[in-house]
């Protein structure tokens, strides 16, 4: 039986087998509805990413007059949007970026250049994960904005002002904050440079290259100028996020007898650490009908039952899985030996601190994890129990529990689980695909 609610409960299926079609990247859904927003033309969006962050984007640029069709609730995978040339209408109401720091960071770019008014806020997690990091480039530019806590925190006011392009070393290797500076910059006058040590999600880049702005990359350095007219509109078929993917590439990989296939999934090389990382624990994965889709190559990817290893994980590859870490964490508590991820003291300012929480509750189903500042040590193989856990109310942290559910011994009972919603509402039914049965989990709405 399947109920959605705010309490739900996994007990381990004896098999997880079949495919599934992943939704719509998360990352390149926000940017395609902003980049095609600023178009001059009409462009078709496929396989948008359902969850609740990329409606957060829709809802905004509804608002600053961005034409998305069609309307209505739940949001078509399939969206037709009518760019504004880039002149963007002064929203009669203050923006709600809901969950989604994507949709706040992006948006501060892009409003900092706009002749208009804008406010901005989220829900109480956004409103204290850090803004700082795109405040401070964004004023260097020239944009008047403006945060709590002194110009750290949302809610945002934006007064849209001339931009001046400028050069730029980026200090934490942030796709948003980079995203951020290049909306700015397509606005500004002079020559934008952004150089950056450590390589971060290019989702921005490629969809600009295609769409005709004046970008070039060099190693680590972008030059960006902007343009004498809008961007060129461009019609995509997202890829399969492979953020997403990462939850059934561990369960496929440490459940006792697994066999899966994810179809249509983003393999850009700048998201693709966690596959790395499950290769070096040793786990086998099958790459097939490798092609491109818009400027992101895409493959089906397969995998099975896998004896694990520990490893250690740090350096540059935490930016190409930094949303996976609680996931390989659930791996590192399977796998034989000792697991340890250092670098990634970002985690403690994401939807949740997510060091601390992934922690706490996999500690609660016996493994044996130790919180370092920024990573964790997890001395793995021993066994999971099912026991009452908690999401933090972090999508990333309901669904990795919801994977160690799918191994441990007994019932786990997830609270706040409806949080899955943010990016993958369909979670809990590729959960029964996998699985087979109707009584992989059960939820109660008495939470
Ligand atoms: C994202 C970039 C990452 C990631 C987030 C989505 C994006 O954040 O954690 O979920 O779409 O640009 P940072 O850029 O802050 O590292």
């Amino acid at each position: 039986m399947v109920k959605r609610g705010k309490v739900t409960k996994i007990t381990r299926p004896r098999h997880l087998e079949g495919e599934i079609d992943l939704p719509g990247d998360k990352s390149i859904s926000h940017r395609a509805i902003i980049l095609n927003g600023l178009a001059s033309g009409k462009a078709k969006i496929s396989n948008f990413a359902p969850g609740r962050d990329c409606v957060s984007t829709v809802n905004c640029l509804r608002n600053l007059g961005v034409k998305i069709q069609p309307k209505g609730a739940p949001l078509s995978s399939h969206l037709l949007i009518s760019g504004t040339g880039g002149e963007l209408q002064e929203s009669q109401n203050v923006l709600d970026a809901g969950n989604s720091a994507t949709t706040m960071r992006l948006l501060s770019g892009l409003l900092a250049g706009q002749p208009i008014l804008s406010i901005i806020t989220g829900d109480s997690s956004l409103r204290s994960r850090p803004m700082g990091r795109v405040l401070e480039p964004l004023r260097l530019m020239g944009a008047s904005i403006w945060g709590r806590s002194h110009n750290s925190l949302a809610p945002l006011v934006i007064k849209g002002s001339p931009l001046q392009g400028t050069d730029f070393d980026l200090a934490v290797p942030s796709a948003q904050v980079k995203s951020a500076i290049l909306l700015a910059g397509l606005q500004a006058q002079g020559e934008t440079i952004l150089r950056h040590k450590v390589v971060s999600r290019d989702h921005s880049e490629r969809l600009l290259q295609q769409m005709g702005a004046n970008i070039v990359i060099e190693d680590k350095s972008i030059f960006l100028r902007p343009l004498s007219q809008p961007l060129t509109p461009i019609d995509l078929n997202i890829p399969g996020d492979i953020s997403s993917a990462a939850y059934f590439l561990v369960a496929g990989a440490i459940h006792p007898y697994a066999k899966i296939t994810l179809r249509n999934c983003g393999i850009n090389p700048t998201r693709t650490g966690i596959l790395d990382a499950l290769e070096a624990m040793g786990v086998q994965i099958k790459r097939e009908n490798a092609r491109m889709e818009g400027n992101e190559p895409v493959a089906d990817i397969s995998i099975e039952t896998s004896d694990l290893k520990g490893v250690d994980i740090g350096g540059d590859i935490i930016p190409r899985l930094i949303d996976e870490i609680p996931v390989l964490a659930v791996a590192g508590c399977i796998a034989k030996g000792k697991t340890t991820i250092r670098g990634a003291g970002e985690l403690r300012v994401k939807e949740s601190d997510r060091i601390a929480n992934i922690s706490l509750e996999l500690s609660k189903m016996g493994a044996e994890i130790e919180e370092l500042p920024d990573g964790m040590v997890i001395n793995g193989g021993k066994p999971l129990t099912g026991t009452e856990v908690d999401s933090h109310g972090d999508h990333r942290i309901a669904m990795s529990l919801a994977i160690a559910g799918l191994v441990a011994k007994g019932e786990t009972i997830i609270n706040k689980a409806g949080v899955v919603e943010i990016s993958y509402p369909s979670f809990w039914q590729s959960i029964d695909v996998f699985s087979r049965t109707e009584d992989t989990y059960l939820s109660t709405s008495t939470g």
